[in-house]
């Protein structure tokens, strides 16, 4: 069977070539005569998966020694709450910005433990534009700068980092995360669940600086003190071996690619050649304003609704996997990660091409 172009959002496609080499050392990881499924987190040689994965994510990400590393579990939803939790300390407040579905659900749960100042919201623009900076209404003394670089559903992205002053920037980069080169050292934590670009779901990435550890409230569950995972090496308690391993081999990949700046040219490339097939085809249409479109997460309508059942039933036929846009905004949508290949959006565009021909 030859594999299709998955467009799925997350849990995402991820590159051939690591799964190959994870169906090779399946049954027998270098000579032990186990799968890497069934070594003890404790084993020298799980050990040094673990540490090895680490080593190629700070590379790749460029992340110094002022922050610590963390693979902890329970999804980018569960960071959510715990980053309240950790980082309040003594303050009260913490600022966020509203820029679509994951703000939102990132607002909500920060509502339980903090006074949540929403310093702008792109609400007023149906989530189509991130405002201005200049008009941000920030609190100097929050405890923390929240905000979503990508949001996944709605396709919007920064072009730029928040200028957060003394207050800690935290960022939910689950979507964007290696796709392009970050500057970490302007940010107090970012957080990305792996399912997109990292590898398996149950593994969520935390950057943390060292100075924003140790000041948990009290009644923080010790699963989330970003402290106690730290000092354990986030092997507190049984982390997601697999997940670790195989986000590892995805490491290793992209630093044979050429790392970060080689991937941001080809998802340069990949998106700008779709959403200009967009725009030049009155049959298909995309709402973000283009400064703020995103590189991963291309939603697209079709000029009928009514087309839509036809047009997936046609994408799945040719191996045009999970086009279908988020339940809560409809239409469509293509997400582009680092592992799917230029080829899957010039078949993308070819079928839409053909599509919009035969339909339209
Ligand atoms: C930007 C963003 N944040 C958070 C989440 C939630 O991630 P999880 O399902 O790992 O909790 C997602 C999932 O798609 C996401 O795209």
């Amino acid at each position: 069977m030859s594999r299709a172009f998955n467009f799925c959002a997350g849990p995402a496609t991820l590159p051939e070539a690591v799964l190959k080499q994870a169906q090779e050392e399946m049954l027998d990881w270098r000579g032990t005569g186990m799968s890497v499924m069934e070594m003890s987190h404790r084993s020298d040689e799980f050990v040094e998966i673990a540490e090895t994965a680490e080593k190629d994510l700070r590379e790749l990400a460029g992340v110094s020694d002022d922050y610590a590393v963390l693979f902890m579990q329970g999804g980018a939803s569960s960071q959510f709450s715990t980053i309240p939790l950790n980082l309040l300390g003594d303050k009260t407040s913490a600022d966020y910005v509203n820029t679509g579905i994951w703000s939102k659900k990132a607002i909500a749960e920060a509502k339980r433990y903090a006074d949540v100042n929403v310093v702008a919201s792109a609400e007023d623009n149906g989530f189509t534009s991130i405002p201005e900076q200049s008009s941000w209404r920030t609190n100097p003394d929050a405890a923390y700068l929240h905000y979503t670089p990508n949001e996944t559903i709605g396709g919007l992205e920064y072009d730029f980092v928040p200028e957060s002053g003394d207050v800690p920037l935290v960022a939910d980069l689950s979507s964007t995360i290696l796709s392009r080169p970050l500057d970490v050292s302007k940010f107090g934590l970012i957080y990305a669940g792996a399912q997109k670009n990292i590898g398996p779901s149950g593994l969520v990435v935390v950057f943390v600086r060292k100075d924003l550890l140790g000041k948990a409230r009290k009644e923080t569950p010790t699963m989330m003190n970003y402290q106690v995972i730290a000092d354990n090496d986030s092997m507190y308690n049984t982390p997601a071996t697999y997940s670790w391993y195989l986000a590892g081999l995805v490491f290793k990949w992209l630093k044979a690619q050429g790392g970060v700046e080689a991937m941001a040219e080809i998802n340069s490339r990949k998106a700008t050649k779709l959403y200009d097939f967009i725009d030049g085809n009155d049959f298909y249409a995309n709402p973000i304003d283009p400064r703020f479109r995103s590189w991963m997460n291309v939603p697209f309508t079709l000029a009928d609704d009514g087309l839509n059942g036809e047009f997936l039933k046609g994408a799945d036929a040719r191996g045009l996997l999970n086009l279908k846009g988020h339940r809560s905004v409809g239409g469509m949508r293509a997400s582009i990660y680092n592992a799917m290949p230029e080829a899957g959006v010039d078949a993308l565009i070819q079928y839409m091409t053909e599509f919009a021909r035969e339909r339209g």
